[in-house]
């Protein structure tokens, strides 16, 4: 379960001045829930994640993840969660089953379970074959699924994923998409950020819609739906950022 309370990042930016990245957001998320972050390049999703996985502190406001308060109990909530960064944040020199070792051991995990746990991800996120290989030597969509496999080594009930699918083919997304399904059945509270369209549908209980570091809408797709009067996620989208004139301009928008 993830509360979000009013959470803010401002930036003071030597050149830009203030940078309001995220301007009080709340909302919950639930366990067994997937919940879509969708906003355009900029719009603070990153930002937004790495409050929630307490990489940096908030201005203002705060968020209770698993029971934890990310500005009071910093340490429990990192125990508490998987966090997929964006830069994925890989030891080159490592290979994929050292670098699950390693993450597993900073866990707590030892011996004949952590061999097993890694087996066991190594086989379902079909790794064996570059499981030996030097993350340097992998290609993108390889260590992207490195890094998904490691925040899920210690099984943590909340997961923070930063554009998981980025960077990925379709088979290897797809790969990922049904992990994440898989994750939410053993019912950990899910939280992603993305801007393609068909993943937030494909995926997400819930979306919310963020622009400009602030939350423009909080629903189910007939919840989206049924404010906008819209119909695809693409026109929800445009309509909300102000820019229906654009979704006018493409062929396939309804
Ligand atoms: N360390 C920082 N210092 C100053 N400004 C920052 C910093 N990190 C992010 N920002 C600014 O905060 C805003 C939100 O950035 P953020 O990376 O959260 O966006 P995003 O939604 O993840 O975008 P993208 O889709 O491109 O990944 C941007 O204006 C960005 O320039
Ligand atoms: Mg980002």
């Amino acid at each position: 379960m993830i509360q979000v309370a009013n959470l803010t990042k401002t930036f003071k930016d030597p050149k830009r001045g203030a940078v309001h990245a995220v301007d009080h957001i709340s909302f919950q998320v639930r366990n067994g829930e997937i919940f879509g972050l969708l906003g355009p390049n900029g719009a603070g999703k990153t930002t937004a994640l790495r409050l929630l996985a307490t990489v940096m502190r908030p201005s203002e406001g705060t968020a209770v993840l698993g029971g934890y308060d990310i500005l009071r109990e910093p340490e429990a909530v990192r125990r508490q969660i998987g966090f997929l960064s964006g830069d994925m944040g890989l030891y080159l020199r490592l290979t994929a089953r050292e670098t699950l070792t390693f993450f597993g051991r900073l866990h707590g995990l030892n011996g004949a379970p952590l061999k097993a746990r890694i087996g066991e991800l190594l086989a379902r996120l079909d790794m064996e074959k570059f499981a030996d290989t030097q993350v340097d030597k992998l290609s993108t969509g390889m260590r992207q699924r490195v890094a998904i496999a490691r925040t899920l080594v210690a099984d943590p009930p909340i997961l923070i994923l930063d554009e998981p699918a980025s960077g990925l083919d379709v088979p290897a997304a797809r790969v990922i998409e049904e992990f994440i399904i898989e994750a939410q059945k053993t019912g950990k509270a899910i939280i992603l950020s993305t801007h393609v369209m068909e993943e937030a549908e494909y995926l997400c209980d819930r979306i919310a819609v963020i622009h400009q570091g602030q939350i423009k809408i909080v629903g189910t797709m007939a919840e989206l739906r049924a404010a906008t009067g819209k119909e695809r996620l693409r026109a929800i989208f445009l309509s909300l950022l102000g820019l229906e004139a654009l979704e006018r301009k493409a062929p396939h928008a309804s």
